[in-house]
């Protein structure tokens, strides 16, 4: 499934940079925007973002079980999440401006 439909991403590809990152940094909170650098690209209309934060969530959730990082990696996504409701939140009040 293409989440970015600008740079032509797919969940797989998304995933697979997510590994790359967590392999290198375990504790480092996951954007769109570092997933979308590893990639070789960046965000363009963004409109994918929120897709992407989820994606990149339940990837990372996916791979909590029988981590010894697990409770701070948790804490990496509600983090993750609440960015993405700011970010959520800042359009609709653009939006409507
Ligand atoms: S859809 Fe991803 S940057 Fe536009």
């Amino acid at each position: 499934m293409i989440v970015c439909h600008c740079n032509v991403l797919t969940v797989e590809d998304i995933q697979g940079a997510v590994d790359e990152l967590l392999a290198e940094m375990p504790l480092r909170v996951i954007t769109p925007g570092l997933v979308y650098r590893r990639l070789g690209t960046r965000g363009r209309c963004c409109g994918c973002f929120p897709l992407a934060i989820d994606v990149i969530n339940a990837h990372i959730e996916k791979r909590l079980a029988g981590d010894d990082l697990a409770e701070r990696r948790q804490q990496i996504v509600e983090q993750q999440r609440a960015y993405r409701d700011s970010m959520q939140q800042r359009r609709r009040i653009a939006a409507n401006a």
